[in-house]
């Protein structure tokens, strides 16, 4: 297939152009390394599959006009789209900043993606858009269909939704919305907070106090970046028929306990010094309607939280710096930032 990755110099993105490549299909990746580091995709650049000319990166915001131009040259039969600003807080203290890639930006992939005549888009859509999907196990979930976002980057998220919906509509394209949960693996940045484990994880590494917790019972869904990357693949290669939104999640809720008794039990990290604040916009929520993507896609989860934390955690001690904290909005109320932004 020939595949167009946005956002592959992240995280998550970066994991899937090394999934395509090692399996053996054409990919350009799209990024303009807002948040994203070039040096995650070292293996696909120095590769054989850059110089066979299997790989290429452009440069590009995904707003930019001539990103349209980009995707009709390379010809995509399917457009994975993960490029995003993906700091919650920041979405909260500049939500235009926010809308111009979550919102706007995705306006151009589905434009772009109409113009070069690709129907595939398989869209990083966040559970935190569907705070009102049951939050219990449920086995055979039929929809995750009560939106609910309380953030402007999940608003934002769910906006990306609905304009594919809409794309689907009036001009046939077969968009596949993966509703996240909290994804966590190597490359994730630990100096933020997008990601509990990661920021957790990178903290202890570093023996600083992790900030995060209060308690110790606020639960997530965490969901290994392996496995998510194969709902992408498995989306991207799902009969053009099917369409529509999937919760891509381990179906387990674990404590932020759980995480530290986990990390401190990898021989890569020291014992957790302890919690301190919680995070005020923890959603305490697990997402655990994965039935409709077992039974769609034939996606299953298959990497535990022990063996995804211990593989983290290799990752993390192996950072060549220590991990310090980069946003300054660290451990500030969502309330208090919004107040103090106003
Ligand atoms: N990590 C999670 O737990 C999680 C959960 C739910 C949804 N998601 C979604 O998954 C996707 C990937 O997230 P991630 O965790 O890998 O984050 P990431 O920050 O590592 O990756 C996002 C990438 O998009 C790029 N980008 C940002 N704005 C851009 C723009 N305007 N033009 C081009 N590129 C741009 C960044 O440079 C970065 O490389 C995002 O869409 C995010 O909203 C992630």
């Amino acid at each position: 297939m020939r595949a167009l990755v946005t956002g592959a110099a992240g995280f998550i993105g970066s994991t899937l152009v090394d999934r395509l490549l090692s399996e053996g299909h054409q990919v350009a990746g799209v990024d303009n390394l807002h948040s994203g580091d070039a040096a995650n995709l070292d293996l696909a650049r120095g590769g054989e599959a850059a110089r066979s000319g299997r790989f290429t990166l452009v440069r590009i915001d995904i707003g930019n006009p001539d990103f349209v131009d980009v995707v009709a040259g390379f010809n995509p039969d399917v457009v994975f789209h993960l490029a995003a600003q993906v700091d919650l807080r920041r979405s909260v203290v500049d939500p235009f900043f926010d809308a111009r890639t979550n919102v706007l930006g995705t306006i151009n992939v589905c434009e772009a993606s109409r113009r070069a005549g690709v129907r595939r888009i398989v869209y990083a859509s966040s559970a935190e858009s569907w705070y009102g999907a049951p939050h219990h196990l449920q086995e055979e979930e039929e929809e995750c269909s009560s939106p609910a976002p309380r953030s402007p980057y999940a608003a934002a998220k769910l906006a990306g939704e609905f304009y594919l919906g809409a794309y689907a509509d009036m001009y046939g394209l077969t968009p596949i919305s993966l509703a996240l949960a909290d994804v966590y693996g190597p490359r994730q940045d630990p100096r933020g907070r997008p990601g509990a484990i990661a920021f957790v994880g990178g903290a202890l590494a570093d023996g600083r106090p992790t900030e995060a917790g209060g308690d110790g019972t606020a639960v997530r869904d965490y969901v290994y970046v392996d496995d998510v990357v194969d709902a992408f693949v498995r989306a991207g290669q799902a009969p053009v028929s099917l369409t529509g939104s999937y919760v891509i999640a381990s179906g387990r809720s674990t404590t932020i306990a759980e995480v530290h008794r986990l990390l401190a039990f990898s021989p890569q990290i020291p014992d957790p010094s302890g919690f301190a604040e919680p995070f005020a916009d923890d959603p305490h929520l697990p997402y655990s309607d994965i039935g409709r993507a077992r039974r769609d896609l034939g996606w299953v989860p298959v990497v535990d939280l022990v063996e995804g934390i211990r593989r983290t955690a290799q990752w993390l001690r192996a950072l060549p710096e220590p991990v310090s904290p980069a946003d300054p909005v660290v451990g500030c109320p969502v309330g208090e930032e919004a107040r103090s932004a106003s």
